[in-house]
């Protein structure tokens, strides 16, 4: 078995220097037979690696995955001879640290295909390898090279758009997932999972290796590492923790069936059917005191105590401030209308 596979196009710098690369199908855990095949006709020795192919190569590579009968990917590697940018086939055997931009784009590309949902490759040291780029309407341009491109684009009479200046790219340019709906596409970076039936407003953001599980919808902000359940309703505005900076490490999510107020926000992952009420941050250590059926305090707690709880609401009480948590007694129900992506 092999860890993944994928024949792809990407980008080099003037000193060759990979940027980024497309994998129009990328295999996840495919036939050990490609890495031979890889091997025969790539020099590929095992391990971890970004192949360089030529034409030629690519050729007989073709040919080989047409008669082990990988027809899909033949395709592919024909496609790319004579390709104005450079080709790569990346193998991976395992799924250790990546040590070079094709395999990171193979991995992130993994997650956006939806093969391997967030949290289930190894991503560690990935920002090393992700150079800052700008990213254009004519594709990924290494900073120190943007300004001749810019005047070349002027003197051809064209304008060259910079779209963004990042280290990821926006994950439409690399793959649009079946069923999703997405009104900005610049607010889902490559290596968002994004599940079938997911509208994702202008106000909605899904950071790498974060996702959902679809339906839902989304008009807040999933932080990388943060799994959003299906069914459940992210307000405008709202906010899930992140871990990446500012001292978090608590692993959020929510559950099914959840709604998160409009500028609300959660420092703790919520079970099933829970509801924060808009403009309620809940952080991990909030007080919250637990309400019974008439509103009397039951007890007070941190609201991590209360971490992936389900069925609750949260609210902050309009007269003394206090956060409060009752059970919820109706929980969401996503608008048919509003969520059909077809
Ligand atoms: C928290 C929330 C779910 C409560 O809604 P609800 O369950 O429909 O509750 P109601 O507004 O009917 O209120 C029920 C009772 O609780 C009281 N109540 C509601 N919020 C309260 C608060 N923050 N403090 C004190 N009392 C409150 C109401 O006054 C009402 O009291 P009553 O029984 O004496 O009439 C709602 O206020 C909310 O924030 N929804 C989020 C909507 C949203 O942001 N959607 C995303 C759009 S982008």
């Amino acid at each position: 078995m092999t860890f993944a596979f994928g024949i792809g196009i990407g980008t080099q710098n003037q000193k060759g220097e990979w940027l980024e690369a497309f994998y129009q199908s990328p295999l996840y855990l495919p036939d050990a037979t490609l890495a031979e095949l890889a091997g025969n006709t790539l020099g590929y020795q095992g391990g971890n690696k970004a192949l360089d192919a030529s034409d030629e190569q690519l050729k007989q590579f073709a040919e080989g995955l047409r008669r082990a009968g990988f027809e899909d990917q033949a395709k592919l590697a024909e496609k790319a001879v004579g390709s104005q940018r450079p080709a790569v086939v990346t193998v991976l055997e395992n799924d250790d640290t990546a040590s070079s931009t094709p395999e990171v784009y193979l991995k992130l590309q993994l997650i956006s295909h939806r093969l391997v949902r967030p949290h289930g490759l190894k991503l560690d040291g990935i920002f090393g390898l992700l150079p800052n780029l700008a990213w254009t309407n004519e594709g990924a341009i290494d900073l120190d090279e943007l300004p001749e491109r810019q005047m070349d684009a002027r003197i051809a009479g064209r304008l060259l758009e910079v779209k963004s200046v990042d280290k990821f790219p926006q994950m439409t340019d690399y793959v649009v997932p079946k069923g999703v709906r997405i009104a900005d596409t610049a607010r889902v970076r490559l290596g968002a999972y994004v599940g079938e039936g997911t509208t994702v407003m202008h106000e909605g953001f899904i950071n790498f290796n974060a996702g959902t599980e679809g339906p839902g919808m989304i008009e807040g902000r999933i932080s990388a590492g943060v799994v959003i359940g299906s069914g459940s309703d992210l307000g405008g505005g709202c906010s899930t923790m992140g871990t990446l900076s500012g001292g978090g490490n608590i692993i959020i999510s929510v559950g099914d069936n959840c709604l998160i107020g409009a500028n609300a926000g959660i420092g703790v992952p919520l079970g099933d059917r829970c509801t924060v009420e808009a403009g309620l941050y809940l952080t991990a250590g909030t007080k919250v005191a637990v309400l019974d059926d008439e509103n009397n305090v039951v007890k007070v707690l941190k609201a991590r105590d209360l971490a992936n709880k389900s069925d609750l609401l949260f609210r902050r009480n309009s007269e003394n401030g206090a956060v409060e948590c009752k059970t919820n007694k109706s929980a969401v129900e996503l608008n048919d209308q509003l969520h059909a992506n077809n």
